[in-house]
């Protein structure tokens, strides 16, 4: 754990993404300051043909901030963790890239964000996605799982990074690879630690 970060500055980070998330999972539109939806997936070039083959209400809940498929391939029969799969967008598409004999376990901290996930992987034909609440820095997995561990915008959310990390190693197969996209502080971070709080997850 960061060694600034007490206890009480931990549960209002936790209370602060639970309830923002709260309300992405109802629509990410004007949560952020970058595109979401159809817009942001096409934006960060996924491939259009997956964009077509979303229904419109599934793709509208995307908020990813990058696109981690331009980071690996994801093989037919591979076996997939999305870390914090949010309304599950890049959990459904990995799905399509491993086919029926493969499958994809989303985790979220927010149980409504998983409510989203859960409807809208009932508006598609996937079978071999599943969705469960618990956190990145706890994965309830033995080791060596997964082929491939995909993350879009959550390792920066998570207060021990450190944790999450090697909690995504511990499950990961030998061999296994992390395609994460995230947003990274660049150039002087404010020195004040409760500064940094307010803007942990605006
Ligand atoms: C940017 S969204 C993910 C977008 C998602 N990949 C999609 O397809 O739309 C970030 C997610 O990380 C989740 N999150 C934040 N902290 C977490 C933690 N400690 N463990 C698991 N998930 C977490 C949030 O609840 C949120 O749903």
């Amino acid at each position: 754990m960061p060694s600034q970060i007490v206890t009480e500055d931990l549960k209002k980070i936790e209370e602060g993404i639970r309830g923002k998330y709260k309300q992405v999972a109802k629509s990410p539109e004007g949560q952020f300051k970058y595109p979401t939806g159809k817009k942001g997936l096409e934006t960060l070039n996924y491939d259009r043909t997956v964009i077509e083959n979303l229904p419109d209400a599934v793709a509208s809940s995307y908020c990813g901030v990058g696109n981690p498929f331009s980071a690996t391939n994801i093989n037919e029969g591979d076996q997939v963790l999305d870390v914090g799969c949010g309304a599950g967008v890049d959990a459904i598409i990995a799905s399509m890239m491993t086919g029926p004999t493969g499958h994809v376990v989303g985790i979220d901290i927010v149980p409504e964000m998983i409510g989203t996930a859960e409807s809208n992987l009932k508006m598609t034909d996937r079978k071999n996605v599943a969705f469960q609440k618990t956190s990145g820095e706890d994965l309830p997995f033995p080791e060596t799982t997964f082929d491939i561990v995909i993350s879009n915008g959550v390792i920066n959310l998570i207060p021990d990074k450190e944790r999450a990390l090697s909690e995504i190693f511990r499950v990961l197969k030998p061999g296994g690879r992390l395609a994460a996209a995230d947003q990274a502080a660049s150039g002087g971070i404010q020195k004040d630690l409760k500064a940094r709080l307010s803007n942990w997850f605006q």
